[in-house]
């Protein structure tokens, strides 16, 4: 299987400078299965415009279908443009935006109702990893945010203490939560079936180790998927 890797824009670039790069990464080979997640306005428009991009949501709207939600933007909305994935529950919605492991619950069901596949981030704060709870901590957000029949589903696991500080963690603490959530016997089997990912400092110099690590089957990148060297790098 090639490597899924996900470029995640976050709130970044002006329509001219992020129509440039995805003009670049569309027209490149690459050895990897690449999604990318521009800016919410962008997507109709790059969908149509690069044809052999896949492109993801950063997040969707709790409330389905369609309504009198001003500033909402649906699931429904999100496919409509054309977009099979949605980023969900990543820690910065959780924290700045306070979106709990219900509201991602709902927003996991929205996409999955509107055919869309979540791609549900977890990961504990650096405060939950000293308190050595993180393994509890990480059960009841997988357990709260996924529905029991989402059988189609990505899980990435970004540490928030990872999330563009330039730390990543060890081989060997890498290994602990996949093999955690692969094999616990608290997951819940929908878990255990997702595809796992791994954002936090993902770069040039350490993507090769991550991705060797058995059970990932992609990385989620956020500040390095803005510089154009490193992504090429990574891309391969
Ligand atoms: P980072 O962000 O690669 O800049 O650490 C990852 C993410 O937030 O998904």
């Amino acid at each position: 299987m090639k490597p899924i890797i996900i470029a995640n824009w976050k709130m970044n670039l002006n329509l001219n400078e992020a129509f440039s790069k995805a003009d670049s990464l569309n027209k490149r080979n690459s050895s990897v299965q690449f999604i990318l997640a521009p800016p919410t306005p962008y997507l109709a428009h790059f969908t149509q415009n690069f044809t052999r991009t896949t492109f993801c949501a950063q997040d969707v709207s709790s409330i389905s279908g369609y309504g009198a939600y001003t500033g909402e933007t649906s699931a429904d909305i999100i496919k409509s443009c054309g977009i099979n994935y949605a980023i969900i529950g990543h820690s910065e919605k959780r924290t700045t935006m306070k979106d709990s492991n219900l509201t991602v619950r709902k927003k996991v069901e929205s996409c999955i109702k509107a055919g869309i596949k979540p791609i549900i981030c977890v990961g504990e704060s650096l405060e939950t990893r000293k308190n050595n709870n993180y393994k509890d901590f990480i059960l009841e957000q997988i357990t709260e945010s996924i529905p029991e029949n989402a059988n189609n589903i990505m899980i990435a696991y970004e540490p928030i203490w990872a999330i563009g500080t330039g730390i990543t963690p060890t081989q060997e603490e890498l290994t602990e939560i996949f093999d955690f959530i692969k094999n616990d016997s608290a997951i819940s089997q929908v878990a255990k079936n997702a595809q796992l990912v791994y954002g936090g400092s993902v770069n040039s110099r350490n993507y090769k180790e991550i991705l060797a690590i058995e059970g990932v089957s992609g990385l989620l990148i956020g500040g390095a998927s803005l510089d154009d060297d490193e992504l090429n790098l990574i891309l391969g």
